[in-house]
């Protein structure tokens, strides 16, 4: 698989437990040849998801990585804050088989994952489905992706 660069971040969640998801995936990322960006955060300290989320997405817009991968509680404060970010296509997947349609279909650029949700062992197997998922290029996924840019609240 091409090394690709990948922006990693969770907010204390990732720090739950015995095992540390946010570490042990950004190790597997390493182990599969893959360039990781560390987002933060580095403990089990408190944070805000929203600031990690957003520290994240800017790295995959302005160009710094290819991919994003959040962790969070469930995935979901994570996946609404990604979005809100014009240019992102954020998932939460709890399956591999979400997260190939997310990469194929919706040609997702951030994973988002559960720490509560999810086996740490459950998140490497996503995560390695979604990063060998290609995006398709048929012309009604592209146009479908192409009309989630032009939605707005009419502000
Ligand atoms: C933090 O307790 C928790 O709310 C957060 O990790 C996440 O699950 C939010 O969606």
């Amino acid at each position: 698989m091409k090394q690709l660069r990948i922006a990693v971040g969770s907010d204390h969640a990732g720090y739950e437990g015995p095992s540390h998801y946010k570490p042990d995936l950004m190790a597997h990322l390493v182990v599969k040849g893959h360039e990781v960006i560390n987002c933060g955060t580095d403990s089990g300290e408190a944070v805000d998801y929203p600031d990690v989320a957003e520290r994240v997405c800017r790295k995959v817009l302005d160009g710094g990585a290819d991919f994003g991968i959040l962790v969070c509680g469930t995935g979901t404060g994570m996946c609404i804050t990604a979005n809100r970010m014009r240019g992102i296509r954020a998932a939460v997947c709890t399956s591999v088989l979400m997260a190939r349609l997310s990469r194929e279909h919706n040609h997702s650029n951030v994973l988002c994952l559960g720490r509560r949700i999810l086996s740490i062992d459950e998140c490497k197997t996503i995560v390695d489905a979604w990063l060998g998922e290609a995006e398709s290029t048929l012309e009604r996924h592209q146009r479908r992706v192409d009309k989630m840019d032009e939605v707005t609240n009419g502000a």
